[in-house]
């Protein structure tokens, strides 16, 4: 890959996104992470910076040279409560919490794209709002920024997005048309029976029986119910019940995910999951409680906005460098902003050897720091507009 660009800061990239990796925080509390942001960006002239926007959030607005459309560009800032293994030398100051998904790289990829874009104001097509979002790491910090206002003031016409990705090599950019990552729900079903001693079952009803059936029972939706050509994922994470060998609880509860990419199967869902609940509750004699919780949509990329990122992507690293990327079952939550404005989200390759290939959330996950490269030339050729 060409990392020669001379006008590409990659000495800057690397300094900030080790920082940034060095000093992680989690979801909510990315205070030291917000003011370095914030004072960054006080030493250029924006037209104007919402700060601390959702407690920890920042909105930068950039009116350009030439006319255009609004376009946020969006980075996300947290960290994850993972103790890093990396051993790198920048590894993480703070005890139980890494950037282990590589948002430093975006925050440091964000910053300084916006430096390179207030000094080419004049040739920017349009307005740029900077996104720098908090939470994306499960408490949902994009819905946070939009219910604080991210999107209007102006009104953003459409919306831009990275993550580096250590499923793709360094050098490379994938994008999708349409759905390209699935949506998450969670549910919590909760059994309950009659307890007894272990030696008399005819005696007590037991939800561990009723439980173990059920999860079962769950992965017929995928296998009997849905088309095999819509990806689906029925997953009981958590089963628990009990306190001995020889007791028989009163009850068991279950938690799980459930994923897929199309919005009318998402909504079919509940209905399905507590039809064969209902069922075999009522045929083991177990009462229940079933909580489902809507969690994250399904990220979708508009074909047209999408195309632009092809484009430049192209342009810039060459039509090979630009993969036709397969959907990915995690969960995203740019998907709020794109469900309320075209938007693309793309992936940016952080591959690069052994090192940099462990998958994301794992305590050794580590990015090729020539991606900074990419994802700023990406971030900048984006901002600037020119098609
Ligand atoms: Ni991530």
């Amino acid at each position: 890959m060409n990392t020669a660009d001379p006008t590409v800061p990659l000495d800057e990239l690397v300094r900030l996104r080790r920082h940034f990796h060095a000093h992680p925080e989690l979801s909510l509390f990315e205070f030291d992470t917000n003011a370095f942001i914030e004072a960054r960006l006080a030493e250029l002239p924006f037209d104007e910076i919402r700060s601390k926007v959702a407690g920890t959030g920042t909105l930068a607005t950039l009116v350009g040279g030439r006319p255009g459309p609004v376009t946020l560009l969006r980075a996300d800032i947290d960290g994850l409560p993972v103790q890093e293994l990396t051993g790198a030398e920048y590894t993480s100051t703070r005890s139980g919490v890494m950037h282990a998904c590589g948002h430093d790289a975006h925050v440091s990829i964000l910053l300084s794209a916006a430096r390179t874009l207030v000094a080419r104001r004049a040739e920017v097509a349009g307005t740029l709002v900077f996104c720098f979002q908090p939470a994306e790491e499960g408490p949902a910090g994009n819905r946070l920024m939009i219910e604080a206002g991210a999107l209007e003031n102006p009104h953003v016409d459409r919306t831009f997005a990275l993550h580096v990705y250590s499923g793709l090599d360094v050098g490379k950019v994938g994008v999708r048309d349409g759905a390209f990552f699935a949506s998450a729900d969670e549910f919590r079903l909760t059994l309950r029976g009659k307890g007894g001693h272990g030696a008399m079952p005819h005696c007590s009803v037991d939800p561990i029986t009723a439980g173990a059936q059920i999860v079962s029972s769950l992965q017929s939706i995928v296998s009997r119910e849905i088309a095999p050509r819509d990806p689906v994922v029925v997953t009981v994470g958590r089963f628990t019940s009990g306190t001995t060998f020889n007791v028989i609880p009163d009850e068991a509860v279950l938690e799980g995910t459930i994923r897929c990419f199309d919005s009318e199967i998402r909504k079919s869902m509940p209905g399905r999951l507590e039809r064969i609940v209902q069922g075999l509750c009522a045929a083991y004699r177990v009462e229940y409680e079933l909580e489902y919780h809507w969690q994250y949509p399904p990220t979708v990329n508009d074909p047209k906005t999408n195309a632009i990122v092809r484009a430049t992507a192209q342009r810039l690293l060459g039509v090979e460098n630009v993969v036709e990327h397969d959907i990915t079952m995690w969960a995203e939550d740019m998907a709020f902003m794109q469900e309320l404005r075209p938007g693309a989200y793309f992936l940016v390759g952080s591959r690069g050897d052994e090192r940099t290939s462990y998958p994301h959330h794992n305590a050794r996950f580590d990015i090729d720091e020539r991606a900074l490269a990419v994802g700023y030339q990406m971030m900048v050729g984006l901002g600037l507009g020119h098609e």
